[in-house]
């Protein structure tokens, strides 16, 4: 997850194997992937508190995008998260990051509200963050 964060984010911004253990090692914090060969190309990376999950994190490798497979991902997590009785997605993600936004806003993403300079890029550039949810589908789960 570290090797895939490294390419996916700017300079000094990804995250190390040891920050993504300590994640890791804390409560309702799961990751899910998508591996080709031995290869993880795609990763998420979660938070669930109560019917909520909050994606920490979630990248595909650069050479493997826009290929369906972050969506598909989330998609599948999704599917999986429900039956364990979550019921919204939650997310910030940087204003900057047109990208991200587009992926989620194409992913039935809205957007909530926006949190003035909360990130700081290593050159000192402050970033709103922009939160975004989107309700879980329930469709076939009785
Ligand atoms: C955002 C990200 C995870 C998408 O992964 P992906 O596997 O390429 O996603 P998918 O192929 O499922 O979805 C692609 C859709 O996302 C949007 N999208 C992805 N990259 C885009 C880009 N460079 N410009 C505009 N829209 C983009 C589009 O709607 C695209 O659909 P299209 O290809 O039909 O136009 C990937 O670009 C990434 O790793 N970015 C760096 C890390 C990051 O920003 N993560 C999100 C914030 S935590």
């Amino acid at each position: 997850m570290a090797g895939v964060h490294l390419d996916a984010f700017p300079p000094g911004e990804s995250w190390s194997v040891r920050q993504f253990e300590d994640l890791m090692a804390q409560d309702g914090v799961i990751a899910r992937g998508i591996v080709h060969g031995s290869e993880l190309v795609s990763f998420i990376l979660i938070q669930i508190a109560v019917d909520q999950a909050e994606i920490l994190t979630l990248a595909t490798a650069p050479n493997q995008r826009r290929n369906g497979l972050a969506g598909n991902l989330l998609h599948q997590v999704e599917a999986e998260l429900v039956l364990r009785g979550t019921a919204v997605w939650l997310l910030d993600v940087a204003a900057d990051n047109a990208p991200g936004l587009e992926f989620y806003a194409r992913n039935g993403f809205s957007t909530d509200g926006r949190r003035h300079g909360y990130y700081q890029r290593v050159e000192g550039k402050r970033v709103d963050a922009i939160l975004m949810s989107k309700p879980m589908a329930r469709q076939g789960i009785t």
